[in-house]
């Protein structure tokens, strides 16, 4: 079926079938590989973009239940102008083989909106379904709470 999907800010117009996991959608049809498959049962986090503000496992979404605008990475903050949250990944050298990192930035990033001061805990909690074969953990933590500290800070 046609229908049109806002993504970072952009209107597209796609024309697959109702059931194609959003993932599909972004990665095949549109060209946004900035978001990853890892599992396709969300259980990893890889694939994690936001449908208005709320962090969603994209494979787990099929084309016809998207409720609203969709930011993936490449929403987020471009290499010239960078998210907060990213130039915090940059600097704390979050990535290791950064398969996972997209996808651990935009469920931090959603994380922030929902709790602009996270504890370890309420870090540990939202942060807990985004794996890391490379074991990134501590830097991720570092970074989320130097971007809470930014943002703050008024940046
Ligand atoms: S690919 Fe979607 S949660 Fe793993
Ligand atoms: S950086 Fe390699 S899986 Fe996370």
């Amino acid at each position: 079926m046609a229908t049109t999907l806002t993504i970072n800010g952009k209107q597209q117009a796609v024309s697959l079938p109702d059931d194609v996991p959003l993932l599909w959608v972004l990665r095949d049809e549109l060209g946004l590989t900035g978001t990853k498959f890892g599992c396709g049962v969300a259980a990893c986090g890889a694939c994690t973009v936001h449908i208005d503000g709320e962090a969603v496992r994209s494979c787990q979404v099929a084309l016809a239940d998207v409720w609203g605008d969709v930011t993936t990475i490449e929403g987020l903050g471009t290499p010239d102008n960078m998210a907060v949250i990213q130039q915090a990944w940059v600097d704390h050298q979050v990535a290791q083989c950064g398969y996972c990192q997209s996808g651990q930035i935009m469920n931090a990033a959603a994380l922030l909106q929902a709790v602009p001061n996270p504890a370890d805990q309420d870090i540990d909690d939202a942060m807990q379904g985004n794996l890391c074969r490379c074991g990134t953990y501590p830097r991720i933590r570092a970074a989320i709470k130097d971007a809470a500290q930014r943002i703050s800070e008024g940046a």
